[in-house]
């Protein structure tokens, strides 16, 4: 399949509404959304259980980065379903783990897989299988820039901090999960600041990206925004 017209990329960073605006533009369409982040999420429940020892973030980063090359990779079997639903569904050697990627304990440890190349090939060679045979919207981090370069069809979303920080505490409360505002805030900025300044494909607008300050816009604005502009690229 040709990725310039069969990959829409939204890119954008955490709480800057990607995730919400991909699905709806993959229901619009009648097309597949893929969450590029749940692969990346899957991955380091994937390598934390393999670590099985216990100890300081830093053991673990530092076990990680010892042992990136000879971890077992080919025996993880990582399946990702559209689902049916709005959330894509992940499995780890048949378990499903939709709901425990998303626990704070593996969302703190993401960066030290993200920041390897080992772990990021895994992940991309996964997500191109995927559009070889379909339609997609995505998000992630890298779309526009390192897996689907070529796509006519990139976004790029931003917003501040503060208003970003609001979005996941309203999204945790709506998911009756306990939220405290300086811990959102300051994991918020924390993992921010990690993926924008990690050395291997850091969270960057792509050139030709179109950039949209979703700050004071509502998602039905956005939608129609990206909607309209993947409209004009078809003309
Ligand atoms: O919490 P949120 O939905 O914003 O994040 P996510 O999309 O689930 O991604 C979790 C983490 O995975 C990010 O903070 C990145 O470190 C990493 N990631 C990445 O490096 N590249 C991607 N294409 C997607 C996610």
């Amino acid at each position: 399949m040709n990725h310039m017209d069969s990959v829409i990329a939204i890119d954008g960073p955490a709480g800057s509404g990607k995730s919400t605006v991909a699905r709806e533009i993959a229901k619009i369409l009648g097309i597949h959304y893929l969450d590029s982040g749940a692969f990346y999420r899957t991955l380091t429940l994937a390598v934390f259980k393999y670590y099985k020892a216990s100890g300081s973030e830093q053991v673990f980063a530092d076990w990680v980065a010892e042992k990136q090359n000879i971890l077992p990779l080919d025996q993880w079997l990582i399946r990702l379903d559209f689902g049916h639903g709005d959330e894509n569904k992940l499995f780890l050697n048949s378990e499903d783990v939709t709901n425990q990627i998303r626990t704070p304990e593996i969302t703190e440890k993401i960066k030290y897989i993200a920041d390897k190349q080992i772990f990021r090939d895994f992940v991309n060679e996964r997500i191109r299988v995927l559009a070889r045979d379909n339609k997609l919207v995505m998000d992630g981090r890298d779309i526009g820039t390192e897996v689907f370069p070529n796509s006519r069809n990139k976004f790029f979303l931003t917003a501040s901090p503060e208003v970003r920080a609001k979005r996941r505490m309203d999204e945790l409360i709506s998911k009756k999960i306990p939220a405290d505002w300086e811990e959102v805030y300051s994991e918020m900025v924390k993992r921010d600041d990690s993926d924008r300044n990690r050395k291997i494909a850091p969270l960057l607008a792509a050139k030709d990206a179109i950039l949209i300050d979703t700050d004071s816009l509502s998602i039905k604005l956005v939608i129609e925004t990206i909607l309209s502009r993947i409209l004009e690229s078809k003309s």
